[in-house]
């Protein structure tokens, strides 16, 4: 594995495998004192973690929490494809995130609070402070009468209340269901709905770019979205950002709206047993984008997801208690939850949350929080290496933070974005861990284990300890390592940080992630059941897999997931409109944006207007991230004879490719005349293929 090779690899197109041509890169090494320290440092992690010694590999993962009863069984696949994990046993994550902690670490810091405005100072919670702070939230949420088992929704930024409430939920087993701050009201509230929320819990404003935004205003929203869908929310409990001030113009609802500033001087010094709950109860929810229209909400366990975000934090992230960690992720997506709380907390570390925007006020600022702060191990995604490299390339270089590991989640990352990160973010010291998975999949999945296994610029590496990934064709024949062909990647075997299913539906759980290579249906084996991750991807020679992006209709958006199905019904809210075809877009620091065709209904005459209501109705339903790129009035969609949209046609006209062969649509001439508006008259086309993920974009249509 450790051979530096420099071919290219076989290049060849078919119609169920689309050939991926790239340039093999050179390895890099980590140095010496990184292997030194590493808290993994057996060459034969891998092979330990092998399927032949399969799934008692993962009594090591349930060994690094504190249980209040011992489990019997390591798997139970009596409901295949719902894995159990570690059953019988009784647990508590709140217990192993902070007090557990308490005799040896009190004083150590368990978050710094970075706030986004730069004369505000950061703020540091210790884990005794945590500790008291989670335990009256939870006397709190218990005296409202929430219990085991409810489920209450937060729309919260990044502040140290977010996790203090979720720790505080997790405490009494009460399912949290974090929406990412930035989206909408509308999408909060169609996640309350879906959860059967009756609790909010929000903030009443936060610091983004330099303005104080009102928050609140969204939390109305929400419930009024949530009860046009059926769900009554009969509490709306409110943060303040700062305690004593409000910070929204936007009214509090008598009897519905509570400050918890308010509710909690109740319950000064109160404390709260944690639960001993059973291993197999779920934690939270995460809602995310799929192929239809409604976000699914994957549930995670309480023992299982634990135990996989601990050790991954631990053997992967190198984190030790004595380390400064720092992910830029928002703790509203999954890699907040596993990477920035429940892993970290759980290994006693020192977690860095910053509330901002990594630019604000200027492409220096992380490389400050940095350095002030002592960070040595730093996370984060493509696009924000993308932005900080054009903003300020030169910028690490003028300040004096060292840090030994650097991790990357979210998009593929091209070599050359890699490559500043490794020299200029890095310094040329830090290993850097490309990390591939989702929210569905609650921990990594493909990475390099980092004292063990070289860097690839690109590739994430092999699959992570137990984790044993297979490419599939569209027959289901595997795709062998080397042969320069992209399948459909999988994983052969369940491992503990899997969901347990999607929020009241299971039938979708089974039908997304395993019907298209389950074996028989019936099979309570797990080798019949590989899971679907839903991306295309190709390994090389040495093992290492190469993610491709999205088989399916999400776009992946600086990191985030968008359905085209979710941006297509809000544009159809508009009432002008008759059709949208949304495609995605590449983007030199997002990675993809999506671009929007809409078709207006007879009479209506094309307007500025009508795009400009097309954009709002996407940040309002949606959320300002799914703001599309530019929105084309077309006189007609391009379609099949059978009346489909052929959004391919779309991308290939968005991205600047040939469109190739359209004789066969039921209106070939509509291609020209939107390829025209689009592009204007010369033909502008490139003969580059386009990148995988988008070329395969609508190909199940
Ligand atoms: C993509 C984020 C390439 C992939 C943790 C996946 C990646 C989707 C990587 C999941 C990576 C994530 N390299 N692509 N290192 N990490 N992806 O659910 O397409 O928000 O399917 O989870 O992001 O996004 P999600």
């Amino acid at each position: 594995m450790a051979k530096t090779t420099a071919n290219t690899e076989r290049t060849e197109v078919s119609e169920a495998q689309i050939a991926v041509h790239w340039k093999e890169e050179a390895y890099y090494q980590p140095s010496e004192k990184f292997k030194a320290q590493a808290n993994m440092r057996d060459a034969h992690i891998l092979e330990k973690f092998g399927l032949d010694k399969f799934p008692d590999c993962f009594k090591e993962y349930a060994d690094m929490l504190t249980w209040f009863e011992p489990y019997r069984t390591v798997l139970d696949t009596s409901d295949a494809p719902f894995w159990k994990w570690f059953v019988g046993g009784k647990i508590n994550a709140s217990y192993n995130c902070v007090d557990r902690h308490l005799a040896k670490h009190a004083s150590k810091a368990a978050f710094i609070f970075v706030p986004e405005p730069e004369d505000q100072p950061p703020v540091a919670i210790k884990y005794q402070e945590l500790y008291a702070r989670v335990n009256e939230l939870a006397a709190l949420l218990r005296g409202l009468g929430l219990k085991t088992g409810d489920r209450v929704t937060f729309h919260m930024p990044m502040v140290p209340e977010l996790p203090i409430t979720m720790l505080a939920c997790a405490r009494l087993g009460i399912v949290h269901s974090q929406v990412f701050g930035g989206f909408s009201g509308q999408a909060c509230g169609s996640r309350i709905q879906d959860s059967g929320s009756r609790v909010l819990v929000t903030m009443d404003g936060y610091w983004r770019n330099g303005s104080l935004i009102d928050h609140k205003a969204n939390a109305d929203i929400a419930v009024r979205t949530a009860k046009d869908l059926g769900q009554a929310v009969d509490k709306v409990l409110v943060w303040q950002r700062y305690p004593g001030t409000y910070s929204a113009k936007t009214p509090m609802v008598p009897g519905r709206d509570f400050f918890m500033n308010d509710l909690l001087k109740e319950y000064t010094g109160r404390t709260v047993e944690p639960v001993a709950l059973p291993s197999e109860g779920a934690l939270f929810l995460m809602y995310s984008s799929g192929t239809t229209g409604k976000p699914k909400g994957a549930q995670h366990s309480i023992a299982g997801y634990l135990s996989y975000v601990t050790a991954t934090s631990r053997w992967i992230l190198d984190i030790h208690p004595e380390d400064v960690y720092w992910c830029m992720a928002d703790i509203g997506w999954i890699t907040g939850h596993s990477y920035i709380v429940y892993g970290p907390l759980a290994n006693a570390a020192t977690s860095v949350l910053y509330e901002g925007v990594p630019t604000f006020p200027d492409a220096g600022r992380p490389w400050r929080i940095a350095e002030r702060l002592g960070v040595n191990i730093f996370h984060t995604a493509p696009t924000a290496i993308r932005m900080l490299r054009k903003l300020g390339p030169q910028e690490p270089r003028k300040y004096k933070y060292r840090f030994k590991s650097m991790t990357t989640v979210g998009e593929p990352i091209e070599p050359e974005a890699w490559r500043w990160y490794y020299d200029e973010v890095g310094k040329r010291e830090a290993v850097i861990t490309d990390t591939w998975w989702l929210t569905e999949t609650g921990g990594f999945l493909g990475v390099t284990v980092p004292a063990i296994h070289p860097m690839k610029p690109g590739s994430c590496g092999p699959g992570a300890p137990g984790i044993h990934p297979v490419i599939y064709d569209e027959t289901g024949a595997e795709v062998p390592k080397g042969s320069g062909k992209a399948g459909n990647i999988c994983i052969r075997n369940p491992w503990p940080g899997i969901m347990q299913t999607l929020w009241g539906d299971r039938d979708r759980y089974v039908k997304t992630y395993f019907s298209k290579y389950n074996r028989n249906p019936s099979s309570k084996d797990w080798r019949d059941w590989p899971f679907m991750c839903g991306d295309g991807a190709v390994q090389a020679a040495d093992g290492y897999y190469r993610i491709l992006g999205r088989i399916d209709d999400v776009i992946n958006v600086a990191g985030h997931r968008l359905g085209t199905k979710e941006i297509e019904s809000a544009c159809l809210t508009v009432p002008e409109v008759a059709e949208a075809a949304v495609v995605p877009v590449a983007d030199e620091v997002k990675g993809r944006v999506p671009e929007v065709y809409i078709a207006i209904k007879p009479g209506v005459q094309p307007s500025q207007d009508i795009i400009d209501r097309v954009i709002r109705a996407n940040e309002e339903v949606i959320g300002k991230i799914a703001r599309p790129k530019h929105v084309y009035i077309v006189p007609d969609m391009p379609k099949t004879r059978s009346g489909k949209i052929m959004r391919r046609v779309l991308a290939s006209i968005s991205n600047r490719r040939d469109v190739g062969d359209v004789t066969t649509l039921a209106n070939p001439d509509v291609v020209e005349q939107i390829r025209t508006l689009v592009q204007g008259k010369d033909v502008i086309a490139t003969k580059d293929e386009l990148p995988e993920d988008i070329a395969k974009f609508g190909q199940a249509e």
